[in-house]
């Protein structure tokens, strides 16, 4: 008799949040696909009870449950590469969310890999981004592993996953649910549904926490010294600091003054226009800061040019590109550019509002005596007769031949 072979092992990894959804894929996987499964939580700067995240998979079932604090990771790997960039996504959202995606897909295909399981679950929709920047970075760095989407797959209503998760054990928030969908790290946070949905109405005050109002702001405005270091945030007034302690430090102080708060109508990749409300204090004064110090430090044509690729690198961080070789390519062009963005720059912080004030840098391109209107002038005004001379030729042959084919039609 032929004997049978031990059965591969049927292990799944799944990302982890907590929440009611995650919490149901724990159960619905092992009735689903018959597997085991190990939980997965990965701190990117959410505020949370970690320990109880932990427990709460293995209470409901998962064989192992692991929490992976994976700030510093995502400040040095992947918030300031952004930032770098100068990444914003329509011109406004700092790509919080984006950002955190390809990190916590790598994260947990790691442990798989090391667990040595099959499978790899989300908890994402399937209408948003998040599902796309977890598969497209599953595939490209693990793509032998079998991908679950449980939540796209169950079908199941808000009331029908409530039932499930009280028949099979599964704690159910006894609070009253908040109507609106959070994601939070440390780059931001973001708030979509419930009475958002409506475009024309005001997000209530209950949708904000970390900024303060901006018209209940100090009425004094707070002043910030930030020091970088080839395009890398370094220092607060001064003092050295950590990325994560940073940015951290930076959206308390900002938050406090009302800085960050982007309400807008955004181009989800899946088609859909979605009203999204995002807190994002300390991006805002970062990516203020950093492209004032780039205004000081970087040659125009350099400037010029990194700007035209900035709005590209930035819709393919929000379309879950990250690990592609496009993103990766205009990341060596863009951390090029930053060897001279070294200096500092002083914010002005006040309701809601901040701006760069003084600025300066041991690689600064301002030269005073070229820009002075004051004595000591060395520019030679003279050379622009001639410069606008040349510069302006092609535009005028151009006219000239328009006005000269008019006259001829008579027009
Ligand atoms: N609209 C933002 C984005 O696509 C935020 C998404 C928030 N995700 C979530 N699961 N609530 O990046």
């Amino acid at each position: 008799m032929k004997k049978s072979r031990p059965k591969r092992s049927r292990k799944a990894v799944l990302a982890y949040s907590g929440g009611l959804d995650t919490s149901v894929a724990i159960r619905w996987m092992q009735q689903n696909y018959g597997c085991d499964v190990i939980a997965v939580a990965v701190d990117v700067g959410e505020e949370g009870d970690y320990a109880g995240i932990r427990r709460k998979a293995l209470k409901i079932g998962a064989v192992k449950s692991v929490v992976v604090d994976a700030k510093k990771e995502f400040a040095r790997d992947f918030i300031l590469p952004a930032l770098k960039a100068n990444a914003i996504y329509e011109g406004r959202y700092p790509l919080a969310t984006a950002l955190a995606r390809p990190l916590i897909a790598k994260v947990t295909g790691d442990i798989a890999l090391k667990e040595g399981a099959h499978m790899l679950a989300h908890g994402a929709t399937g209408k948003g981004n998040d599902q796309v920047r977890f598969e497209i970075t599953w595939g490209a760095l693990f793509p032998k592993m079998k991908i679950i989407a449980p939540i796209r797959e169950w079908g199941m209503t808000r009331e029908q996953e409530i039932e499930y998760a009280k028949k099979n054990g599964i704690p159910v928030p006894v609070t009253k649910r908040s109507p609106y969908s959070f994601d939070v790290n440390l780059w931001g946070k973001s708030a979509e549904a419930g009475p958002l949905e409506d475009p024309w109405a005001e997000p209530l005050e209950e949708v904000y926490d970390w900024t303060t109002a901006p018209e209940k702001a100090p009425a004094k405005p707070a002043y910030v010294e930030i020091g970088f270091e080839q395009g890398e945030p370094v220092s607060l007034d001064g003092r050295k600091m950590e990325p994560v302690k940073l940015i951290s430090n930076l959206n308390a102080l900002a938050g406090e003054h009302g800085i960050g708060r982007v309400d807008m109508i955004e181009n989800r990749l899946v088609g859909i226009k979605s009203r999204e409300v995002y807190e994002c204090p300390a991006a805002t004064v970062l990516l203020s800061a950093h492209r004032d110090l780039e205004g000081l430090c970087l040659e125009r044509e350099l400037a010029h040019h990194k700007t035209l690729l900035e709005s590209k690198y930035s819709e393919l961080v929000y379309y879950g590109l990250w690990y592609s070789p496009l993103r990766e390519a205009l990341q060596a062009f863009i951390d090029d550019s930053q060897k001279r963005i070294s200096g500092k720059v002083r914010m002005k912080l006040f309701r809601g509002n901040c701006a760069a004030v003084g600025r300066q840098s041991p690689n600064s391109l301002y030269r005073l005596d070229l820009a002075t209107y004051d004595v000591g002038d060395r520019f030679d005004q003279q050379a622009a007769k001639g410069f606008i001379e040349l510069f302006g030729m092609s535009a005028r042959v151009a006219a000239a031949s328009e006005q000269s084919k008019r006259r001829k039609s008579g027009k």
